[in-house]
């Protein structure tokens, strides 16, 4: 059935204007999500620049051809991993790449997606024929490996108390809905939060389920690799591991030496020449009339960097 798809992309006039793209360009969003940064830099590209774009999601890919019709012939799309971009695309081609990390409104909105509150079955998957799913971690791993995913990807301070509580109750039930975990997080929880008291433990299972960290080390240096000099890639993040994860990455490779060891001893750095400026010293926020239309744009956080 065709759905109705809403996002609101996140900072497009930032983005255009830092990707810089022009006729002839030749365009990677590695997040394609429903099109709308896409159709932006296609619009900016015209008449003949072109874009490659991909999501794991294939309800999103259908909503994004649908969008960039008006660009036929232009745009090609394909269904997978950003952290495949090196497979798919030769080395030192394209003029900039762009990832727009996390989850689209489709995918929080829809329960049956099962990524928020709304009840749904505990899924969470963004690539729906990938086979594990929220519901196989909850009922599946250990009390030790779940509060180790709950600290790692959500830094709940409860991580273990909440592990310890979903393994005894699941001896009685399995758990297959999304309600039945926020229910019981919440019943282990402080009254008055700002958010709802299961927000970390549900952020930490996507990133899980979706191996969201790997993908973004690896996705982070194919893009470089994909890049040609003097080409540029944009990060929007919305959450302060994944922007960790993009900062560290970026300093790393812009530096102009090395070191051995996990410890830079000024003495014992190797020259290197470096591969990457960083050209957003601090990330770049949307401004607060985008905040006010958006309320998803609050955590938005954009690094730019160019290949050398
Ligand atoms: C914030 S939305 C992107 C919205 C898009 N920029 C737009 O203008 O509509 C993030 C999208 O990235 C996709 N995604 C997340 N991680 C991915 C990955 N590792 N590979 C491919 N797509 C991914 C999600 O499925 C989602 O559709």
């Amino acid at each position: 059935m065709r759905q109705n798809f809403i996002h609101k992309p996140v900072m497009v006039r930032e983005v255009v204007e830092w990707l810089q793209p022009r006729d002839g360009s030749f365009l990677v969003d590695g997040t394609i999500g429903l099109g709308g940064h896409a159709a932006a830099l296609l619009a900016a590209s015209s008449p003949s620049g072109r874009l490659f774009g991909c999501d794991r999601d294939g309800d999103a890919l259908e909503a994004a051809g649908r969008r960039l019709a008006e660009f036929a012939g232009r745009f090609e799309l394909r269904r997978g991993n950003y952290a495949e971009l090196r497979q798919w695309i030769e080395r030192g081609t394209a003029d900039s790449v762009l990832l727009d990390l996390g989850v689209s409104s489709p995918q929080l909105d829809r329960p049956e997606r099962g990524f928020s509150f709304k009840s749904g079955p505990l899924d969470m998957r963004m690539d729906t024929r990938q086979t594990v799913t929220a519901a196989t971690l909850v009922n599946e791993v250990s009390a030790e490996e779940l509060a180790k995913i709950f600290w790692e990807f959500g830094g709940e301070r409860d991580a273990r108390r909440f592990a310890r509580a979903i393994v005894r109750d699941r001896e009685q039930r399995r758990f297959t809905t999304t309600t039945q975990l926020a229910e019981l997080i919440e019943r282990l929880s402080p009254r008055g939060k700002k958010t709802h008291p299961a927000t970390q433990v549900f952020q930490a299972l996507r990133i899980c389920v979706n191996d969201e960290v790997s993908s973004l080390k690896t996705g982070l240096a194919g893009a470089i690799e994909i890049l040609k000099r003097g080409g540029r890639l944009a990060v929007i993040t919305f959450h302060s591991l994944e922007d960790r994860i993009v900062k560290d990455a970026a300093r790393e490779r812009a530096r102009d030496y090395s070191y051995e060891g996990g410890v830079d001893v000024p003495e014992l750095r190797q020259p290197r020449v470096p591969e990457i400026k960083i050209l957003t010293r601090k990330a770049i926020k949307p401004g607060p009339t985008e905040v006010a239309e958006n309320p998803r744009a609050r955590s938005a956080q954009l690094r730019v960097f160019e290949k050398l």
